[in-house]
């Protein structure tokens, strides 16, 4: 049908800038399978509060709490960070804040990656100190290589190397979270802009 052509037109045309598909639908469904059954585990029979960080999380939250088994909230912070340049620089901005207090839960944070781990140290301290009963993370995807801060990871879906990777959430300048896998964005996408290296 035309119509079916046409989306699937459009949808090859987002796949431009994408040099290599890293972590296929099948390899993150499977991975995801695992991690809700971990947390699952650890979590039975306690008082578990998902805090996603807008936006990169959303997919894997959406897909990772239809994996955990056991009753739990959501809730989401939204995070921006101060300053230009390659890397975020650990100033962090709170441009959406949880919707209720978390003393006496378990919370879990929920990230999309973590690079120089400047945003989670940040956002760690700021809700430790709401007095959470626990406090810990889980990342869909690491960059160890580029650490600037030490954190404690409680689960990781995949080490990954340092390349710029898109979708599943992910995006470069807004672009790209609708792919349905990661892929490593062509270099060429962003040394062609001002910019230069990105920041997600
Ligand atoms: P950090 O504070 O350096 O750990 O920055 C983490 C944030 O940078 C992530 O939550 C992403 O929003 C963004 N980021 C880092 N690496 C990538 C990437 O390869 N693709 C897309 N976004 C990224
Ligand atoms: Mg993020």
């Amino acid at each position: 049908m035309a119509a079916n052509r046409e989306a699937d037109q459009s949808k090859r045309r987002l796949e431009v800038g994408v040099e290599r598909v890293l972590i296929d639908e099948v390899a993150l469904r499977a991975r995801l399978v695992e991690m809700g059954t971990a947390i699952s585990a650890e979590y039975v029979g306690k008082d578990l509060l998902l805090v996603a960080v807008l936006k990169g999380s959303v997919l894997f939250l959406a897909d990772l709490m239809r994996q955990i088994s056991i009753p739990h909230e959501i809730d989401f912070m939204a995070t921006s960070s101060y300053g230009a340049g390659a890397t975020s620089s650990g100033v962090v901005r709170i441009l959406k804040d949880l919707n209720k207090p978390i003393e006496g839960r378990h919370v879990l944070i929920v990230e999309d990656i973590i690079d120089s781990g400047n945003t989670l140290a940040y956002l760690m301290g700021l809700l430790a100190a709401r007095n959470p009963t626990s406090l810990q993370i889980v990342t869909l995807l690491d960059k160890p290589d580029r650490r600037e801060v030490d954190i404690h990871v409680a689960w990781t879906g995949f080490s990954i190397p340092n390349e710029f990777v898109i979708g599943y959430g992910l995006d470069y300048n807004e672009r790209y979270r609708n792919l349905p896998y990661i892929g490593v964005l062509k270099p060429e996408i962003y040394a062609q802009s001002d910019a230069g290296s990105p920041v997600g």
